[in-house]
């Protein structure tokens, strides 16, 4: 190993205090110096941490931020949604390869550049939209991919790609990006006026139980997609026996579409930072984990700043808002590039540095989460909302929204409106309503809750967004006239096909099917007897599949058979001679051929 390797793995590894738990940090840490975790880097680790060559191997492996192989000193990794390929992705992607001389995943001869496709990286406001190692840069058109790369080549440095700041905090010293909040539409809940302080004075003024009972009151459930009550999640964690408790905000966010996250940690992070001190003290927790996606890397340092003036302040740390043994305090804890950490078993895996593999339940996070110990895991959103409820009370957060649904939902709106952004508005609003305020005309689709929610058509646009009709951790893409429905189903499966973890048979295959499945129906080779196979893969996907991704995945293809029925029906059929459409004679004489004279493929 070289010395200067060698120096770089003692030091990164004694920076965790050798802590095998923190092997994400670490692998981040070789990668962002190196450009890759090599494997002599992988013998030293395993020396210094204690954790197995294969172990470090197979995690490096995971992440799509981390690899074994040299990546350029900058690595493009270009947005490749459905969102991104209305908004000229293609167009886009080919410029970058021109000018750099490389395809998606080459790196140049120089060792300069690496250019990658990438899932959603949380700007679909700003289609299409690509990260320069940590910068994100947005509204990309050929010649931005051209200048960029010009501008590149003479500095080296992505940060000053950034000529004009976006808005709000966006243009913080800290944070410098181009990124826009693209906030359209306050509501009084969540975007306005809150007074996080106040919030937590009252909280450590009431027992940890009237905490929970005023969250109880105010009806808050989960904003991360699931919609589990908080109060009584909070409740089984405070009850279950632990030495230690854990608090953990789930700042993910990788549902393709999905952007309000980025703009609560960008604009209003003291309130959730409130919120999960304000959680911390209900559960019993004294240690809370911010997770945040490797993609939105650029809002670290600024986040660490809010956290280094709230323990200045006496909102984290010991004693807080001068109450005896309320003690809290936040570590950022650094995501690699894997949207199935979001999922909350798979985030605590990737937290205790490892893959992050969703786990078997039982048992729940709440009894048994980061490191063994009760942990309750909770989205941002839903975070802010609790220093809302703490702050106005819960009657004033129930009153909006409607019975089953109290307050609001943050929604992200992208794809063909006028107006791309976030918007926060009352449970029972209809989709409608929202369509007109995101001024999108003569709509087509509506995707809703990102891949996994569902692909909707004008026949349902007067359905309430709520718990108990359209539930959404709050992605929406919209498309037009212009759009096939059946080809963006088509791409959310390829999403899926690539984000499975694989664990478990049914989703790493039953993704697989499904969007060739599709392949077939586009390319007109598809028979009625497909439309039902969907249905029997997705029903073995719900039932065998260990996560929440595999027992989703399947939406995108069911819900848009429901919606856009009469569109399959044109392109399915079936055969008079009671022939397979899909049975390709020529290759399969060929194949036959190969096989009999036992050639190559
Ligand atoms: C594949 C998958 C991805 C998920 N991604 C996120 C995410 O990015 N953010 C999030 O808050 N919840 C996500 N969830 C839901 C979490 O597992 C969990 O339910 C949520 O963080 C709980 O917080 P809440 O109760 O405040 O909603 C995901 C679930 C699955 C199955
Ligand atoms: S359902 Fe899919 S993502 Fe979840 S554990 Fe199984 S293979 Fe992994
Ligand atoms: S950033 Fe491209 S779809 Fe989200």
């Amino acid at each position: 190993m070289s010395t200067s390797l060698e120096n770089a793995v003692v030091e990164v590894c004694a920076s965790v205090g050798n802590d095998p738990s923190r092997l994400v940090d670490v692998a981040r840490e070789i990668q962002a110096r190196f450009g890759c975790v090599p494997g002599e880097a992988v013998d030293g680790i395993h020396r210094h941490l204690g954790v197995s060559r294969p172990t470090v191997r197979s995690l490096v492996s995971f992440y799509s931020f981390l690899s074994e192989e040299p990546k350029g000193r900058i690595v493009i990794r270009l947005c490749d949604d459905p969102v991104d390929r209305l908004f000229g992705y293609e167009r886009v992607q080919k410029a970058f390869s021109d000018e750099l001389g490389i395809p998606i995943g080459g790196t140049t001869a120089d060792g300069a550049f690496s250019l990658e496709r990438t899932a959603c990286i949380g700007m679909s406001d700003h289609a299409p939209a690509a990260l320069v190692n940590e910068t994100p840069v947005t509204e990309l058109s050929t010649d931005k991919a051209r200048e960029i790369v010009a501008e590149l080549r003479a500095h080296m440095s992505p940060e000053r790609l950034v000529k004009k700041l976006g808005d709000g905090n966006n243009g913080h010293p800290l944070v410098r990006s181009m990124v826009k909040n693209h906030i359209r539409k306050a509501g009084p809940i969540v975007l306005t006026e809150h007074r996080h302080r106040e919030a937590t004075q009252k909280a450590a003024a009431m027992s940890p139980a009237e905490v929970i009972r005023a969250v109880k009151a105010a009806r808050l459930r989960g904003r991360g997609g699931a919609g589990f009550p908080t109060g009584i999640k909070w409740e089984m964690a405070r009850a279950a026996p632990g030495a230690r408790k854990f608090l953990v905000c789930n700042a993910d966010e990788g549902e393709p579409g999905t952007f309000k996250d980025r703009v609560l940690l960008t604009e209003f992070p003291d309130r959730v930072l409130a919120g999960m001190t304000i959680a911390g003290y209900a559960i019993g927790a004294k240690e809370g984990i911010l997770y945040l996606r490797a993609e939105y890397a650029y809002l670290r340092r600024f986040l660490e700043d809010v956290l280094a003036r709230r323990r200045a302040e006496g909102f984290l740390g010991k004693s807080i808002a001068a109450r005896h043994s309320f003690d809290f305090d936040i570590r950022i804890q650094m995501g690699a590039g894997a949207y199935v950490c979001g999922e909350e078993s798979a985030l605590l895996n990737s937290c205790e540095g490892l893959r992050g593999d969703p786990r078997n339940r039982p048992p729940f996070p709440a009894q048994k989460g980061y490191l063994g110990f009760p942990t309750i895991v909770n989205n941002v959103e839903t975070l802010a909302c609790v220093a809302r409820i703490l702050d106005a009370g819960p009657a004033t957060f129930s009153e909006y929204g409607t019975k089953q649904s109290a307050g609001s939902k943050l929604l992200s709106i992208s794809g063909d409106v006028g107006m791309a952004g976030v918007y926060e508005v009352p449970f029972g609003v209809t989709l409608r309503e929202v369509l007109a305020l995101a001024d999108s005309r003569e709509t087509q689709a509506v995707q809703i809750g990102g891949p996994s929610g569902r692909m909707i058509g004008p026949a349902d646009f007067d359905r309430t967004i709520c718990y108990d009709d359209l539930s959404t951790g709050g992605a929406m893409a919209v498309f037009g006239p212009d759009r096939n429905p059946i080809e963006i189903a088509r791409l959310y499966m390829e999403f899926f096909e690539d984000e499975s973890c694989g664990y478990c048979t049914p989703c790493r295959v039953g993704n697989g099917l499904l969007r060739r499945g599709l392949d077939k129906v586009l390319a007109g080779r598809g028979e009625p007897s497909d439309l039902v196979q969907f249905e029997e893969v997705a029903r073995t996907m719900k039932a065998t599949s260990r996560c929440g991704l595999g027992q989703t995945s399947f939406n995108p293809v069911l819900t848009t058979l429901t919606s856009f029925r009469p569109l399959f029906d044109s392109l399915v059929k079936e055969d008079p001679k009671k022939f397979r459409r899909s049975f390709d004679l020529e290759a399969s004489t060929r194949e036959a051929a190969r096989i009999r004279t036992g050639g190559a493929r």
